[in-house]
């Protein structure tokens, strides 16, 4: 979704702004723009579409400027066009602003504006804050009352960078709900919606928190709590992670690169979590914290899925109930909390904004809650009660993969974990799945080129079809989900996916010759039970590609093998094989795979 960058620094500004929103790219957008403060007035250069056109446009224009605000635009109010792309400027070109967010009350304020002479340029709910902003400073003079004044009147979540005309050098930002960082450097300051954006700079960052308004110029910065106006300190944190976690590293693709770190994040994620010894599971970040008796996960996208597959664990090793819900749904139910009830929020970028609604819902409400997040120090990480990292390095393409990986990590951990606590298992079976756990990066690495070179084969020979079946019961019905979640977003194929044993209810009626289905069925306890969905498929002349492992005894139309591995691991080894063959179609049918059509890599509004 929408990403912002500002400099202030002693560097010309239009490279480093064009270099920050190309690391912003992956957060998915439809336009991009600059603005910087030029021989007294103020340049906005913005377009509809890629970066490419942007860069052509600035092409010639590297001035003297060293200050500027930049930002890419993942259309909510208004088409993609260039008029509504940001910056936005008031009517007297005074000011110029970025935005990450929605405001809610635009049409009442816009009204308003308009009562008072204030002309609107485009559809966008964005521009309100830029002339409301320039009312404020016609009524109150100075920048700080007007920036505070302006932001008191509205209502809904942003993310703000803003430069005045006649103050070149200075940025004001502020935050409520987006996220928002600043990066210090030496005699220069930036401010961005995300780390990579900055990090070839510096690694020292200050996190912004709702409420704050900021003030950052070369040579300093000061945070303000913008209700109070009174002055703020902030903690100043280090970044450890190093600038080419976030670039290609050789692979054509970010999304080929993170399904190939699977096994690393596997090893990262088991780091000082694992009593090597009693090979028992440590997870000091939840020691202290009740074991729930019922816990309630909310989440999205990819994430949803890892909750899904998570709910069988925590039943069968932890003895909790478990109620999975989609974000959007749980933050509008008629929740009943008991005592004993837990909310785990499992969110990649730890920003979606339905999954940190729900977050807040449940704390109303009193009931605790731990977040597992990848990204440190973002939105849900901060509010949340406990949270446990996933550790999986930044993951850029906007299609999740490693973090999926990764949660499901962290959850067969926790679920390991609250059983012992609860005395639902007996350390023999957790001796016996720490142990398989710590070989399983080793097969997984030798696996995954294999498993590369069969998606490309079955890509040939499905490269034709339009419509997919995903099937799969228990763990592996949350996988057969994401699977066909993963070949929607990449190569915009249709797929559907189902609990196996509910096929026969419905989606049987589609099943033809060119309507092939995936049937995820490594041999478990529920792989005779899927056999006899996958004869019924057959017999209907549907093509059956067989995702299992070598000791189930049966052939679909396509067979494929992924090394047999005990419940739960052997997920861990259908979902590369799921991820690489949503890639290699994508690849096939020459998609954006990195940043597909429509897409967000992090949803911060609603
Ligand atoms: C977006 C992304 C998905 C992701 C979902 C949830 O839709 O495109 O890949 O799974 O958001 O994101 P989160 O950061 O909360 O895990």
């Amino acid at each position: 979704m929408c990403g912002i960058i500002a400099y202030s620094g002693h560097r010309p500004v239009v490279p480093i702004l064009l270099d920050g929103l190309k690391r912003l790219e992956y957060r998915g957008y439809d336009s991009a723009g600059v603005a910087y403060a030029h021989k007294g007035s103020l340049a906005v250069v913005k377009q509809a579409g890629k970066m490419h056109q942007l860069e052509e446009m600035l092409e010639g224009r590297q001035n003297g400027a060293t200050s500027g605000i930049g930002h890419t635009r993942w259309a909510t109010h208004g088409l993609p066009n260039r008029n509504n792309a940001h910056p936005h400027t008031d009517n007297g070109k005074g000011l110029a602003l970025v935005h990450n967010g929605i405001i809610e009350n635009h049409q009442t304020l816009k009204t308003w504006l308009e009562d008072r002479g204030h002309r609107f340029t485009s559809e966008t709910d964005t521009e309100v804050l830029s002339h409301l902003i320039s009312q404020g400073c016609l009524q109150k003079k100075e920048k700080f009352e007007a920036l505070a004044w302006a932001l008191d009147q509205v209502e809904g979540s942003y993310a703000i960078a803003v430069i005045f005309q006649d103050e070149p050098g200075v940025i004001w930002a502020a935050r409520q709900s987006s996220p928002l960082l600043m990066g210090l450097g030496e005699g220069e300051m930036f401010l961005s919606s995300d780390i990579p954006a900055f990090l070839s700079a510096t690694r020292d960052v200050v996190y912004l928190d709702d409420g704050e308004l900021v003030r950052m110029e070369p040579g300093g910065w000061q945070v303000f709590d913008s209700g109070s106006r009174n002055p703020k300190a902030k903690e100043v944190s280090r970044i450890d992670w190093d600038i080419r976690a976030a670039e290609k590293g050789g692979y054509p693709h970010f999304m080929l690169k993170e399904i190939f770190e699977q096994p690393g994040v596997i090893q990262d994620c088991l780091k000082g979590r694992i009593d090597q010894d009693k090979a028992q599971v440590l997870l000091p970040e939840v020691e202290g914290l009740p074991v729930p008796e019922r816990l309630r996960i909310v989440a999205c996208g990819t994430s949803y899925h890892a909750g899904l597959w998570a709910k069988h664990l925590f039943e069968h090793w932890s003895d909790i109930d478990v109620e999975v819900d989609i974000a959007s749904e749980f933050r509008y139910r008629k929740l009943r909390f008991r005592p004993n009830d837990m909310t785990l929020a499992i969110t990649q970028s730890g920003e979606t904004a339905d999954t940190l609604a729900g977050l807040r819902m449940a704390r109303e409400s009193q009931v605790p809650v731990l977040g597992l997040c990848n990204v440190v120090g973002s939105s849900v990480a901060r509010e949340s009660d406990r949270v446990l990292y996933t550790q999986a390095g930044p993951e850029i393409s906007v299609a999740s993969t490693k973090a999926m990986c990764s949660q499901m990590t962290s959850l067969l951990l926790l679920a390991l974990y609250w059983g012992r606590r609860r005395g639902t298992t007996d350390e023999s079976l957790e001796r016996t799945v720490v142990t398989h756990l710590r070989a399983l990066p080793g097969v997984l690495e030798a696996s995954l080129p294999g498993m590369q070179r069969t998606a490309q084969d079955l890509v040939q020979r499905y490269r034709e079809s339009r419509h997919f079946f995903y099937l799969g019961r228990g763990l592996n019905a949350s996988l057969a989900l994401e699977g066909a979640l993963k070949l929607k977003e990449i190569s915009y194929i249709h797929a559907e996916g189902y609990a196996a044993g509910e096929m026969k209810h419905g989606p049987i009626a589609l099943i033809d010759p060119a309507f092939p289905t995936f049937v995820v069925a490594p041999a478990d306890d529920l792989a005779p039970k899927t056999l006899s969905n996958i004869k019924e498929v057959l017999a209907r002349k549907g093509e059956v590609i067989l995702l299992s492992s070598p000791s189930l005894k049966f052939f679909g139309t396509y067979r494929w093998d992924i090394p047999e591995l005990v419940w739960p691991l052997s997920s861990f080894a259908v979902l590369p094989a799921l991820q690489l063959f949503a890639y290699e179609m994508a690849v096939e049918l020459g998609t954006d795979v990195d940043q597909p059509r429509n897409l967000a890599k992090s949803v911060t509004v609603e």
